[in-house]
């Protein structure tokens, strides 16, 4: 089957990041973001894509900061009164309910009940027609400890964070399953050479 090349958002599975920011009026504001990742590991640096139309950029231009939050399985609602087109003037946190949580680097608020919190500052914007890939530092990164171990790796199945798939007339929310299969870092870096010798 062929897909309109549109549609290319509906062929993998996208995270789901609520990013809060605050107003130089000192307005809260949060909203979803599927367009997020890290850029590179193990650098420190994340992009999101925005529209040009969109609070939240206003406010990360105006403020140069922003708050990554990464919520759980259970917080559909409130993703989805995020997800609303209130005026500028509306506190966000109030409207979808959520708990301020607050934050050690960067004036944006976080949002409690989250999973992990990425307190970012704007380092680069690339600017087009339609949209602005915002790139930003992550400046202070905090996670739940009841859902990471010592070494911050998360424990994905419990922790449930949420997902998303696209499709013609809406979306479905996700969490991660493990496929059975894990895999070192250095098995990325075997030579093919080796490889074959222990095959033998
Ligand atoms: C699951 C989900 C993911 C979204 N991802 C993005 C995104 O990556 N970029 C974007 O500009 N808008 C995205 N949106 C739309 C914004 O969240 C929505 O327009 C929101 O009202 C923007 O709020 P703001 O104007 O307060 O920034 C997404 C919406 C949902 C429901």
């Amino acid at each position: 089957m062929i897909l309109k090349a549109s549609q290319r958002e509906n062929i993998l599975p996208l995270p789901i990041v609520l990013i809060s920011t605050i107003s130089k009026e000192g307005i809260r504001n949060a909203a979803p973001w599927s367009n997020f990742t890290p850029i590179l590991r193990p650098l420190d640096e994340i992009v999101l894509a925005s529209w040009i139309k969109r609070d939240t950029l206003n406010n990360i231009r105006q403020t140069g900061e922003f708050v990554a939050n990464i919520p759980p399985v259970g917080m559909e609602d409130a993703v989805m009164v995020c997800a609303r087109n209130y005026p500028p003037e509306v506190d966000e946190f109030e409207e979808a309910d959520l708990k301020a949580r607050p934050s050690v680097r960067v004036k944006a608020p976080g949002i409690d009940g989250c999973l992990a919190w990425a307190e970012c500052t704007l380092q680069e914007e690339i600017v087009r027609d339609k949209f602005v890939l915002v790139i930003g530092k992550v400046v202070h990164l905090e996670v739940d400890d009841r859902f990471f171990s010592v070494q911050g790796e998360m424990d994905f199945q419990r922790a449930k964070p949420m997902g998303v798939i696209l499709g013609q007339n809406g979306m479905s929310f996700t969490y991660p399953e493990f496929s059975g299969r894990h895999a070192e870092y250095k098995e990325m870096f075997q030579s093919p050479a080796i490889r074959k010798k222990q095959s033998v």
